[in-house]
This record gives structure tokens, C-alpha cells and sequence, in this order.
């Protein structure tokens, strides 16, 4: 028996495990399933900024009964006084911290986590490379609106390339069987994003009809030496407003991970459109965490 210990991406989690998430961040929506995880201690780790994805993580460790500590890379001395993540992962450990969300700009680093610690370790968005609890509660949201994802058409629209939550979204979303449209300029979308279940498309007025949920992305402008698109050509090409939301289907949605930039990839009137479903992908964070800390904490099998 393979006990999971650490969520770095999504490919961690069995098809049987993704759908037991969903299962149970469904049961603690409704009611708080009390302190699943009394008397352990969980430590958040995040060398780069989150509102979201770090309140989030606290919530979901408190309503579960944990004891957390939040380190900021300044309280870190493996930031100022030299010690090695392997020896800072060794005293977090004698100190009985058992979990660690680790959020870092650097892709591959909370897997070097994961290596030197002996716990669990979450990804709570590397670099580029993952951000696998951000998929879960995109994909939980889906499910929500449509029931099943198999079979459904999503639109993944912007700077793909630098975004972590487009590359996690994309394996899970093609996982339960999804068709992905990706949709931005080259220089955020190289043509070789295409093939297994995706596509890749230039003009944005020609997808809007097609999907059943377009998740619009920012552009990571702080991955990036020099924006390649300017404001004005990015707007004019891939900004949903108005009439851009008069093209959607009906019962379609639109989603975003946050930050969204108001002006560049969407406009106010995304915000009072009936199927804006920002605040409800928050709120799933909170549950969809509380699910992923119980089922590496007290190792459940689904
Ligand atoms: C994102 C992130 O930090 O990866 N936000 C999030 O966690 N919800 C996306 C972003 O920074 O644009």
C-alpha cells in the first residue's frame, strides 16, 4: 500500500482519490466535520505573495482543529543565515510540524520540500510549473455548475505559458475527460501546447461560442522580463467584455483564479455576469483544502 504523502501536482491523486475530494469537500460544505486534524501541527511556507490560496490554507487548517504557523521567508533563516532547506526541513520536523503548504517562485521547490521533510508537503503553486489545489477547487466549481466535466468544452484564455494554475487545470481537465481550448497570442501560447484533448486557437470571437466555461488567466507579468504584448493589443484581442459575453452560450460560465486585472483580461461587466463564478471558486478553496489536509493527514482511502 502506497500511503500519499505530498501533493506537488495533480498526477499525485488517483482518479479514485480526485473524485473522493470532491466527495468530501461536497460533506464539509455542509457541515463542518470538526477537528480532524487536533493536535497537529501544520506550518505555511510561502516565499512569494497569496491572498487567496494563503488564507485559505489557514481557514481550512483551523476549522480542521490544527495548530498552524504561518513563516514568512523574512522569519526564515534559510533566507539570511545560510542554513539549507534540507536542514530547515529537519528542524521543522523536531519540532513536530507535520505538514507543509509551501508556496515558492521557483519551479521543482516544494518537491525538493518533500525530499528533506519528513511529513507531508502541499504545493501551493511552484514558479510556472503547478498549482494543484487551485485545479481541484477550478475543477469542484465546474462540477458544480455542470454535474460532469467529461464531454464539456473549456477555454483557458491568456498568458498560458508563465501560468502555474493553466498548466495544473489543463492535466486535471484532461483527466476527467474535458476538450481544452487554449486561446491567447503566441507569445504566451506556442502552438505546441496542442494535441491529447487540446486545441489552440488565436481568435477569441470564434471560440466564445463553442464553450461551455472560458477561465480567464492574468498576465504573470512578474515571471516576465518584458511584457511581448502590449495592453492595448492584448485588450483588443482577448478581453472579455460586453459584447464579448453576448457571444457565450446561455448557461455558459466564466471563471478566473485571481488576481484579475479590472481593464486587461476582463472588464466590469464580467462582474455582474450571471455566470461569474469568482466567489464561488474562492469559497470551494476553503473546502477543497480542508478535503486534501484530511486525506494526506489521516491517510484515507478512498
Ligand atoms: C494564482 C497564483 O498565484 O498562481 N493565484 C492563485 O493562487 N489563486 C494566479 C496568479 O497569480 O495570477
Amino acid at each position: 500500500m502506497r500511503i500519499r504523502r505530498s501533493l506537488i501536482d495533480l498526477d499525485d491523486l488517483t482518479a479514485e482519490e480526485l473524485a473522493f475530494v470532491f466527495d468530501r469537500t461536497a460533506q464539509f460544505e455542509r457541515k463542518d466535520p470538526g477537528p480532524l486534524l487536533a493536535g497537529k501541527a501544520c506550518a505555511n511556507m510561502f516565499f512569494e505573495e497569496s491572498t487567496r490560496t494563503f488564507t485559505s490554507f489557514n481557514l481550512a487548517e483551523m476549522r480542521l482543529g490544527a495548530h498552524v504557523v504561518n513563516l514568512a521567508p523574512k522569519n526564515l533563516s534559510l533566507a539570511t543565515k545560510g542554513e539549507t532547506l534540507e536542514d530547515t526541513a529537519i528542524t521543522l520536523g523536531a519540532l513536530g510540524i507535520g505538514l507543509l503548504v509551501v508556496r515558492h517562485q521557483e519551479a521543482g521547490f516544494p518537491q525538493r520540500v518533500a525530499l528533506a521533510f519528513d511529513g507531508h508537503v502541499i504545493n501551493a503553486g511552484d514558479g510556472v510549473h503547478a498549482h494543484p489545489t487551485q485545479a481541484l477547487l477550478d475543477i469542484y466549481t465546474l462540477i458544480e455548475a455542470f454535474g460532469e466535466i467529461g464531454g464539456r468544452t473549456i477555454a483557458i484564455v491568456g498568458d498560458i505559458l508563465h501560468s502555474r494554475v493553466a498548466h495544473s487545470a489543463i492535466r486535471g481537465l484532461a483527466r476527467l475527460g474535458a476538450s481544452i481550448v487554449l486561446v491567447g497570442p503566441e507569445a504566451f501560447l506556442p502552438g505546441s501546447y496542442a494535441g491529447n484533448g487540446v486545441s489552440v486557437e488565436r481568435d477569441f470571437d470564434a471560440v466564445l461560442p463553442e464553450v461551455d466555461a472560458v477561465i480567464l488567466l492574468r498576465i504573470q507579468r512578474e515571471r516576465i522580463a518584458e511584457t511581448p504584448v502590449s495592453d492595448r493589443e492584448y485588450i483588443d484581442r482577448f478581453r472579455l467584455d460586453n459584447r464579448r459575453l453576448g457571444l457565450l452560450r446561455r448557461d455558459a460560465i466564466v471563471m478566473h483564479p485571481g488576481p484579475y486585472n479590472r481593464g486587461i483580461e476582463l472588464d466590469d461587466s464580467v462582474l455582474e455576469f450571471a455566470g461569474w463564478r469568482y466567489a464561488r471558486q474562492v469559497m470551494h478553496g476553503v473546502g477543497v483544502r480542508m478535503a486534501v489536509l484530511d486525506l494526506l493527514v489521516n491517510a484515507r482511502q478512498p
